[in-house]
């Protein structure tokens, strides 16, 4: 029978597909809000052995929506069969934090895990993969799985800051009552962590710098930073869980726009760092991004105050010290 699609479809590796962002996720990538409702997908679903049997509870009900965009769906804890030909791989399967926690307390357990996945998607993923990590500590858990990927350009390894970038969005709109489709040019550097820096110097609401619109610095300092930093933390203090739709939301428009296009609109995403705005080489940062035709491309030329300059340099060295921790592993 003539397929209704004109495009092939593209294979997506999903890992922790049966977690609860995992669970929040493929459905809607199996629908076509990812890539697009005119492009098919067949999902590959990557578990620990253990868990297999309830990955199969869930394709069951993959089964179950009929999905004209889903062509197929692999189940495996195998990695080279999971990351077998895909041109996108989405690594969420990790241990998340518990209450008190730090997201880098979890670099000795999960860090390993990024080592064997890299290994696996140099070996048997397209070699032009586009690669994110939402397992934390994310962004150097992305670093460890790009050193370990020789087949795979080291820039199609990201890290999700969209989840930050997004909650963000929201405490300026309703402090600036406007759409959070009004604002541009806000960005979240560095690592996911408290330390990021949800940046407001370059921000714009309807084309008025958002700090004029504003007007309260003290919000800015004591409010808007500390919410959007913690933002994990306080999820997790009144779910008893930490964030899985919001998660899941931000993993899917991060590939989206990547794949799509942010139509000259800035985003956020973690990649791989160079030595302007001060900063080093090599590490996994988060930067205002602009993506067309399936590539970021890094917002260049801005100025930086002494405020904005101490505080990336502030994210730059935690991110720097969790390297140290995992020298090991790249
Ligand atoms: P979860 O425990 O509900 O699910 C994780 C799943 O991953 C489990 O089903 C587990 O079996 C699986 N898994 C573990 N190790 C695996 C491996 N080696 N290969 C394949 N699958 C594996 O956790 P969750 O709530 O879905 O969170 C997943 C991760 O995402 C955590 O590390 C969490 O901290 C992180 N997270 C990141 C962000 C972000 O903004 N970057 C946001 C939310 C959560
Ligand atoms: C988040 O930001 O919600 C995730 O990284 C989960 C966490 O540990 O905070």
């Amino acid at each position: 029978k003539m397929s209704s699609f004109t495009k092939p479809p593209v294979r997506v590796a999903v890992t922790g597909a049966a977690g609860a962002i995992g669970y929040a996720l493929i459905f809607r990538v199996a629908s076509g809000q990812m890539l697009g409702a005119d492009h098919p997908v067949i999902l590959h679903l990557i578990e620990v052995p253990q868990v297999e049997a309830n990955l199969k509870g869930v394709k069951m009900e993959l089964d179950d929506c009929a999905f004209p965009t889903l062509k197929g769906v692999v189940c495996t804890s195998d990695l080279e069969v999971g990351f077998g030909d895909c041109e996108y791989a989405m690594l969420v399967g990790a241990k998340p934090r518990g209450p008190g926690m730090e997201r880098s307390d979890l670099l000795k357990d999960n860090g390993k895990i990024f080592t064997g996945q890299g290994k696996a998607l140099s070996a048997a993923a397209k070699p032009s993969c586009k690669v994110l990590v939402v397992g934390n500590p994310a962004n150097t858990n992305a670093l460890i799985a790009a050193h370990n990927s020789k087949n795979i350009p080291f820039e199609n390894f990201t890290a999700m800051t969209r989840l930050d970038h997004n909650r963000a969005l929201t405490q300026i709109a309703q402090k600036a009552k406007c759409d959070v489709e009004d604002i541009d040019k806000f960005c979240v550097w560095g690592n996911h962590s408290p330390t990021m820096y949800p940046d407001l110097s370059h921000a714009t609401i309807k084309g008025t710098p958002a700090k004029q619109v504003i007007n309260d610095e003290s919000w800015i300092k004591n409010e808007f930073y500390p919410t959007v930093q913690k933002r994990g933390a306080a999820v997790i203090d009144a779910r008893k869980a930490s964030s899985a739709a919001s998660a899941a939301n931000g993993a899917l428009e991060h590939i989206r726009d990547w794949a799509l296009g942010t139509g000259g609109k800035w985003t956020s995403m973690g990649v791989v760092s160079d030595d302007t705005y001060g900063l080093q080489k090599g590490l996994i940062y988060s930067y205002p991004v602009t993506c067309a035709n399936g590539v970021w491309t890094k917002v260049t030329g801005l100025p930086v105050d002494q405020h904005s300059h101490d505080m990336m340099q502030h994210t730059l060295n935690e991110l720097v010290q969790e390297r140290d921790m995992v020298k090991d592993m790249l």
